[in-house]
């Protein structure tokens, strides 16, 4: 008899370890628990045995039958609390997951807002690649080899003969040779410069190329419609001027200044934009008769222009993709 009951725990050992859900485990109560189980059958066999030696078999049985309840009950509670957190898992209350939504970046937006613009005083809009030809990013715009305006550009040459643009004029040239005089059209886009990065530059800008080519283009035009802009752009009463400046790529040349008044501080001019006439090299390199052409240029910095007008005090904030920044505008 005790050979049995030392089997039996054996063999309920053997299929305890193997249960894995509530299934298995009601079905190994049954086996061993039930009225009818091997516990139950131990018992009445318990009964025939001679007086003598119930005692000793009935303690064995004992501790047989608490072992097996008290492993079931372990298993049990096991079962019952992982289903238990799995319940409370789908709590149908909690509110939804929220997403943000993305918005236009505050270059993205001044983009627009400058195309809207020149868009309303006539000019279509074109582009160009960001890599370039020595020949259009220089050559074409009239700087020569050894001319001492390439130095004012920091550039990064891909080939000998292949750069990253360092400005936006190239457009120019690629329009004027693409098609034929009547011209007005803007040139956004990203130029690159081998500079140092700072609060006030950075490798990597946007700028616009403005051009208008046609038969009686004048300077007074030029000024006309960069007073226009100026004024939708940065407010009806904003101070401007124009300084002589030069280069190589139109003749006469100048500047635009903005005046820049920070609240409670020192305002300043602030230089917004290049501009010009078409140099007639420029003209004769692209197959257009200056004799019976003229236009105006123009180049604006858009990071310039868009730190300027919601006064941004370091260029690199723009490019860092910080949200606290971003969602500002
Ligand atoms: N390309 C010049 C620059 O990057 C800006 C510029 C000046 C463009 C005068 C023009 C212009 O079209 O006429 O600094």
């Amino acid at each position: 008899m005790l050979k049995k009951i030392e089997s039996a725990r054996k063999n309920f050992e053997d299929d305890i370890s193997k249960v894995t859900n509530p299934t298995t485990l009601e079905e190994l109560r049954i086996k061993y628990l039930s009225r009818k189980g091997i516990v139950a059958q131990l018992v009445e066999a318990l009964k025939e045995m001679p007086k003598e030696e119930k005692p000793k078999v009935g303690q064995a049985l004992n501790q047989f039958k608490n072992f097996t309840s008290e492993k079931f009950d372990e298993l049990r509670t096991k079962f019952e609390s992982h289903s238990k957190s799995k319940r409370e898992f789908i709590d149908l209350t909690l509110p939804d997951r929220q997403y943000t939504i993305g918005s236009k970046h505050i270059i993205t937006q001044t983009l627009d807002e400058i195309k809207e613009i020149f868009k309303g005083l006539g000019f279509s809009v074109y582009e160009g690649p960001e890599l370039e030809s020595d020949y259009n990013n220089f050559e074409a715009l009239n700087f020569p080899d050894d001319h001492p305006a390439r130095d004012m550009q920091d550039t990064f040459f891909v080939t000998k003969n292949f750069l990253m643009r360092t400005h936006t004029s190239p457009v120019q040239i690629r329009l004027m040779t693409e098609k034929k005089p009547p011209l007005r059209a803007i040139m956004p886009g990203k130029v690159f410069r081998n500079e140092a990065i700072s609060a006030k530059s950075y490798c990597l800008f946007h700028q616009v190329e403005g051009l208008y080519v046609d038969t009686d283009v004048t300077f007074a035009e030029l000024k006309g419609t960069l007073v226009a802009f100026a004024k939708q752009f940065y407010g009806q009463d904003v101070q401007y001027r124009f300084r002589a400046s030069f280069f190589p790529f139109t003749e006469p040349s100048a500047e635009m200044d903005v005046w820049w008044q920070p609240k409670g501080k020192d305002g300043r001019w602030l230089e917004v934009l290049g501009c010009g006439m078409v140099d007639p090299n420029v003209l004769l390199n692209v197959g257009i008769d200056p004799e019976k052409f003229v236009g105006y240029a123009f180049g604006m910095g858009v990071e310039r222009t868009a730190m300027l007008k919601y006064a941004i005090n370091d260029i690199r904030i723009l490019f860092d993709n910080d949200k606290r920044f971003l969602t500002q505008f």
